[in-house]
Parts: C-alpha cells; sequence; structure tokens
C-alpha cells in the first residue's frame, strides 16, 4: 500500500510571528499594532532564487539602517533575524520565494499614545516569489505612464530611503496607470523629477548607453545597486541625480529596478516607445547579468547549508 505524503502546511507560505513558525494564512497581527494603525514600521526584503539567498546581509543592513532613522531597536541580533528568514523559506520548500521582515513600533501601553510606550514586534515571514512585471510580459516590456494625479509623498514628510508602507501615493498612481491603458505609474516630485514607482526604481538609457537614475526620493534599491555596479563593471558611465521627465522622452530604454522582477523592461512611457525593440540592448544585458549574479557565491548563499 502507497501512502501519499501529507501536504506542507507551509506551502504557501510560513511566517514567523511571536516566536512561532505558522502557515502564511493562519499568520495574523494584533490589531492595536501601530505598525497597522499608524503605519509605524520598517520593513525589507530579499529574495531567493534556484535556493540562493541574494545579497541576505545588504538587506539586513538596510533594515537595521531604517530602524535607527526611525528610532526603533532591531528587535533581535542580525544573525537571528537571518536565521529566522533562512527557516521560513526552508520550511515552505520554496526553490523561488520573497522573504520579508517588519520591525513595528508595536503595541503602546493601554491608554498611551506616546511612541515611547509602545513595545516592538518582528514579523518574517516567505512566500513564492512575487513579480511586478511577470516573466511573459517581461518578454514584450510593461506599459507606464508618468502619473499626472498624484506625486510621490514629499522627502521631507516621509524618507523615501526608510522601507515604509505609505503607499497610498503609490497605490493612486497604479489605479492612474489602469486608468490610462497601462500597467505601472512613475511618480514624480511635482517638479519634473522623476522618483520611483509601487516597489521599483527607474533607469533610463541614455543615446550614448550610459544610465540615469534618480539621486533623491528615492528607496536606494538593493537591485538598482546590483545594476549600477554591473554598468560600471561594463565600462558605462552611471549617472546617479536627477531623472527629469525629459530624460525619459529622450531616452533609448527605461527600465525598472526591484527584488520583485529584477530587470524589467519598460515598452511605452505615456503611449510612447523609447526602442523599436523591447527588451533593447542594454536592458538585456544588464539583466541577463542581473539574474547571473544570482548564482555568484559573492552575493549569494544557499538556504540549505
Ligand atoms: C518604493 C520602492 N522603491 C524601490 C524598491 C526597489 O528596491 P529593491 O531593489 O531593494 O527591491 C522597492 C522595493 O520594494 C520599493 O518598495
Amino acid at each position: 500500500m502507497t501512502t501519499t505524503p501529507a501536504a506542507n502546511p507551509y506551502a504557501a507560505g510560513c511566517a514567523w510571528i511571536e516566536g512561532e513558525f505558522v502557515p502564511i494564512g493562519e499568520a495574523r497581527i494584533p490589531i492595536l499594532d501601530t505598525g497597522f494603525t499608524r503605519s509605524d514600521l520598517t520593513y525589507d526584503v530579499a529574495a531567493v532564487w534556484k535556493r540562493q539567498f541574494f545579497r541576505l546581509d545588504d538587506h539586513l543592513e538596510r533594515l537595521e539602517r531604517s530602524c535607527q532613522t526611525l528610532r526603533l531597536q532591531l528587535p533581535k541580533p542580525r544573525a537571528e533575524i537571518r536565521d529566522l528568514m533562512v527557516e521560513c523559506v526552508r520550511r515552505g520548500g520554496f526553490d523561488e520565494s520573497f522573504v520579508e521582515v517588519v520591525v513595528t513600533r508595536g503595541i503602546p501601553v493601554p491608554g498611551e499614545r506616546d511612541p515611547r510606550t509602545a513595545t516592538q514586534r518582528l514579523y518574517v515571514y516567505a512566500v513564492p516569489y512575487v513579480w511586478i512585471v511577470k516573466p511573459e510580459l517581461q518578454q514584450h516590456g510593461v506599459d507606464v505612464i508618468i502619473a499626472q494625479e498624484t506625486i510621490r509623498i514629499p522627502t521631507d514628510a516621509v524618507d523615501p530611503r526608510v522601507k515604509n508602507f505609505h503607499w497610498a501615493d503609490l497605490t493612486r498612481g497604479l489605479f492612474e496607470a489602469y486608468d490610462r491603458g497601462a500597467t505601472l505609474a512613475l511618480m514624480t516630485d511635482g517638479r519634473g523629477n522623476i522618483t520611483e514607482g509601487a516597489g521599483f526604481n527607474i533607469f533610463a538609457v541614455r543615446q550614448d548607453g550610459s544610465l540615469i537614475t534618480a539621486k533623491d526620493g528615492v528607496l536606494e534599491g538593493i537591485t538598482r545597486r546590483t545594476v549600477i555596479e554591473i554598468a560600471r563593471a561594463d565600462g558605462r558611465e552611471v549617472h546617479v541625480g536627477d531623472l527629469r521627465v525629459d530624460d525619459l522622452v529622450d531616452a533609448s530604454e527605461v527600465f525598472l529596478t526591484s527584488t520583485a522582477g529584477g530587470v524589467m523592461p519598460v515598452a511605452t512611457v505615456d503611449g510612447v516607445r523609447p526602442h523599436d525593440e523591447c527588451p533593447g540592448p542594454v536592458t538585456r544585458l544588464l539583466r541577463d547579468r542581473y539574474w547571473d549574479l544570482h548564482a555568484d557565491s559573492e552575493h549569494t548563499f544557499n538556504v540549505d547549508v
């Protein structure tokens, strides 16, 4: 008689909450957590590709910096958080995974609103890999708009270098994109500078083959950093400064970068095609090298070791 193995309860995702691993569908946060009621938190997301964690230490370093900026403590030593992330992936049995760690200000003392009285909380979870632009769509590129109805939240209000859940502007941008027949929105700062979009940084390739991406008003993406390093190693000039709307109009290629999707080619910006061929040659090269690095031991480690 053959027996079928019990289904893995973590197959849809594994979360670590309050000292326990639970299937993702059973993961709960307390309703009084100020992460929920005030968006008072920071988080980070790393990816696993073919069982290799990519640049996890860089993600954890960014998380720690974000905590410091928000006057939060890293709730556990970095090595322990790292182990929890790895264990969530192992339990899920994922070859490709999207692994998130959230640090919230937590729950204040009853009757108090003073954030200093709150007890911080840590949440960790792994789910199957998430794509902002699915691989099928990446073959032809994604249609984007430059949002007109909403600007990116001002940096003096919310520091974009701290990864955050203040997504009302980004989500509004997405709905504007859908209304205008596109898939994603590029947000400006309201002064003609392109910043970022819902979960991604933005690059333009200039006619001379150099790259330009925004310096300010953006999360300093790990994928953005990786692409800058690849491009410079390839002898390309990379300008990190103001990315003007005109730079996109004049660009020969435009692409987006994120842990959730890698290097994602843009087919049209406001209905205009920057390059006849999409993905263009520079985007293709950077995208191939980016994924090749996921097997490079300098940036990766195997979750099973
Ligand atoms: C607002 C924003 N910008 C950019 C990015 C890209 O950052 P990374 O390459 O580290 O995933 C993200 C990632 O989620 C993001 O949320």
